[in-house]
């Protein structure tokens, strides 16, 4: 049985391999690799492109598909030995022991809860539904990894550029209302490190993403060749990038000083991908995963823009994801 929880896991040759075969099924939407085999899609968050590329590419397989909302189930408790008296009326355990008697992979969505750093930094959530699991868990989005998105987002730039060793991207951390998490910036880093790309992660000082991620990071780069700098100035981050990925995300300081984090991301809102930023890049394609603040993220002039592929990016999670449904039956 085999989960798919984060890129982190695969060499350079498996992303490799998932693109091509992702490629293939772009070429040829309907195959029947997935019949007699049904599948929950949990969301304990929201979703547009997630929810209906996992349900169109199950069915597109020959598949079944069922949508489950968080909302609409038992609260769930994923605590190990803790006494549920209070409003958590299913654990986990329960909650995945019976998916695991109906279904054959189950997709799950499950955000940071911006509550306890080591629940979020950790993965606890995801990790307590995936060890409870009889069958495979596909991530959806944890707090940390966002793995279908990144693949998507290397599926992206491989048609775009044609090639990843030495190609220039910039990730870009945009100002939001709220504090969002970490995991598209995770695993789009990571993503594009293992690739070989020349990486530029820019952001300024406050919203360092965990180190363990940033180590994991840097050492992608040097096997295969690939280079990682950190900037917190917006200028040199733009210069010569050919791609521009575009995040907002909050500031490790939300879980012991949250006033300070939200004063931080308001005083950096001049950190807006514009034309003027756009205009200092080798005429970079801009990329964003989607939900997106415009004119807070992104101005209207540079998401309508030519060089904007985002319908491209959410066109292809329906490609990458059903390698990767391919890959867990394997
Ligand atoms: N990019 C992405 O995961 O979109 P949704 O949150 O709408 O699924």
């Amino acid at each position: 049985m085999r989960h798919f929880y984060s890129l982190n896991e695969f060499t350079s040759d498996e992303i490799e391999r998932f693109l091509q075969r992702a490629l293939y099924f772009k070429s040829r939407p309907y195959l029947n690799i997935l019949a007699q085999k049904q599948f929950a899609l949990l969301f304990l968050d929201p979703s547009l492109r997630t929810r209906c590329s996992f349900e169109v590419a199950v069915r597109q397989l020959g598949g079944g598909v069922t949508t489950l909302e968080g909302q609409a189930l038992w609260k769930i408790e994923t605590e190990l030995g803790t006494r549920m008296d209070r409003d958590k009326a299913e654990h986990v355990r329960e909650a995945m022991g019976v998916l695991s008697r109906y279904f054959d992979g189950l997709g799950l969505r499950a955000f940071a809860r911006g509550e306890r750093k080591q629940e979020d930094l950790l993965d606890e959530t995801f990790s307590a539904f995936m060890e409870s699991a009889k069958i495979p868990v596909f991530n959806m989005e944890s707090a940390v990894y966002h793995p279908c998105q990144a693949m998507a987002d290397l599926l992206t730039i491989r048609e775009l550029l044609e090639s990843f060793k030495g190609r220039k991207i910039t990730i870009v951390w945009a100002t939001h209302p709220r504090p969002l998490a970490m995991a598209v910036p995770n695993s789009i880093l990571l993503g594009t490190t293992l690739v070989g790309m020349d990486v530029t992660l820019a952001h300024p000082p406050g919203f360092e993403l965990q180190e363990g991620i940033l180590a994991m990071a840097r050492d992608f780069a040097k096997r295969s060749g690939g280079k990682l700098r950190v900037v917190s100035g917006r200028e040199e981050a733009a210069r010569d990038a050919e791609v521009v990925y575009a995040k907002a995300w909050g500031g490790l300081g939300r879980y012991d000083d949250p006033q300070r984090e939200a004063e931080l991301r308001l005083a950096n809102s001049h950190w807006i991908v514009d034309t003027s930023f756009m205009d200092l890049t080798r005429r970079a394609y801009f990329m964003h995963c989607l939900p997106v603040r415009r004119n807070v993220v992104v101005s209207d002039a540079v998401i309508d823009s030519k060089q904007s592929v985002i319908f491209r990016q959410a066109e292809n999670r329906l490609h990458a994801q059903k390698a990767i449904l391919e890959w867990i039956y394997a």
